[in-house]
């Protein structure tokens, strides 16, 4: 028997009405901080992430699903968003539009990671790029809008962590200091960590393996190397973020597994999740349009919400999925009473009244499956009912059974 691929899962009913609450909650709010949808492919050239996101990140250099084209293109599936909207962005001029570019997308992302709770390899995301400016503010907007979107779904008591990686003259300062920290220390730590320690030490304080950790403890922080105008922007953001009411944990070695982040990065974390945790991961990248060899400065801040692990959230919040809406199941007694029942149903539905009409059949099979699909109400149709045009509706909780007229049958359904 064909299974579908490890790390990819079917959404199955009523988990799936869980995912279209969530994503509609994700829309309206969005809606209201002036952000519009922006669709890229699901597939773009290998070189986009390699340059976009980093070589030496885990997710180019381990987890990609590249393949060559027919014409020998190495095309990749996108593992994250925030390189293809920015390609988007420099592609279709959008810089020539004044003001911020406001760009949300909803999708699946491909990672080849170690599939376990919260972690797939297709898995989708909910995320928003502010693109356009450098000011502090908009960090702060950006953090309101996930942190308002959390509430909306329901999500109390995620933990915002924030940080700053500086700009690339602080961060080249602090590099060198991560060497020289790191330097007698390359023996103890992992495979991956004594190769970073040498091409991207700033990747070491982000591993997540075991015998790292105490010398990653040690590790001089990179706020003792940010310059003036880095500390500025970082103290603007935490007096928005303050003006706001958010409350935040400043968390130094925040530095992300990407290499575009420059400045503020932050992440939410959530205690429902287990060891996959993170609920949301973003931060600014103010260089990364000129990595793609745009010529146009696009400066841009924005965060990527895991919605596998927000819809996680949500039904733990609510002890379980969205409960199933069927309001009305016509339970039909003979092929008369289906005939009828099912114009019945046609007006109900039209009135937008969600309707399942059964097949025609005795009384006791009819009830139990009104029963089993969580109807509201059932409506039984007999030939006494047909020959009165009256019907018995009977409320599936209270078990109340009423007689009403064909005409008033719409408006008892509420
Ligand atoms: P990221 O931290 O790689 O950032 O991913 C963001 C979120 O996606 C994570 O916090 C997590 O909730 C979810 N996620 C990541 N990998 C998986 C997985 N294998 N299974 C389930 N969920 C996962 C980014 O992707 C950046 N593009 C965020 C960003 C936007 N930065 C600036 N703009």
């Amino acid at each position: 028997m064909i299974r579908a691929i490890k790390g990819t899962r079917d959404i199955l009913p009523p988990d799936s009405a869980t995912w279209n609450e969530v994503e509609s909650t994700a829309r309206s709010v969005f809606r209201t901080f002036n952000c519009q949808e922006i669709r890229t492919p699901i597939f773009e050239e290998t070189a986009l992430f390699a340059r976009g996101v980093g070589a030496e990140t885990d997710i180019v250099s381990k987890e990609m699903y590249s393949f060559d084209d027919r014409d020998g293109t190495s095309l990749t599936l996108r593992p994250e968003n925030t390189a293809s909207v920015i390609r988007a962005y420099i592609e279709h001029r959008m810089d020539q539009i004044p003001g911020v570019k406001k760009l949300f997308y909803i999708g699946p992302m491909f990672r080849r990671e170690r599939p376990q709770k919260g972690r797939y390899r297709q898995f989708s995301q909910i995320g928003a790029e502010m693109i356009g400016s450098s000011f502090a503010g908009i960090d702060a907007e950006v953090i309101e809008m996930v942190s308002t979107l959390l509430t909306s779904c329901g999500v109390q008591g995620a933990r915002l962590l924030i940080n700053s990686v500086g700009d690339p003259e602080s961060r080249a300062k602090y590099t060198n200091a991560l060497k020289e920290a790191l330097a007698p220390h390359i023996p103890a730590l992992s495979e991956d960590s004594q190769r970073r320690a040498a091409t991207n030490p700033l990747r070491v304080l982000d591993s997540k393996a075991e015998q790292d950790q105490p010398v990653v403890e040690k590790l001089p922080s990179i706020h003792e190397f940010l310059n003036e105008a880095c500390r500025e922007h970082f103290a603007a953001v935490r007096t928005y973020l303050d003006d706001r009411g958010i409350a935040y944990e400043v968390s130094p070695r925040l530095v992300r597994g990407l290499d575009y982040y420059t400045h503020t990065t932050f992440e939410f974390l959530h205690g429902a999740l287990g060891a996959q945790n993170a609920i949301c991961g973003g931060g600014r990248y103010n260089g990364l349009a000129e990595s793609l060899g745009s010529k146009v400065p696009a400066p841009g801040i924005g965060f990527s919400i895991g919605e596998d692990r927000l819809v996680m959230a949500v039904e733990e919040a609510r002890g379980g999925p969205a409960a199933p809406s069927l309001v009305l199941y016509v339970a039909p007694m003979s092929e008369a009473a289906f005939r009828r029942g099912s114009l019945l149903a046609q007006k109900a539905r039209a009135a937008g009244v969600s309707v399942e009409v059964g097949a025609p059949a005795k009384l006791k099979r009819l009830m139990e499956l009104a029963n089993k699909s969580e109807a509201r109400y059932a409506l039984l149709i007999g030939d006494d009912e047909l020959a009165r045009g009256e019907f018995a509706l009977k409320d599936m909780r209270s078990g109340e059974q009423v007689t009403v007229p064909e005409a008033e049958l719409v408006g008892r359904l509420y």
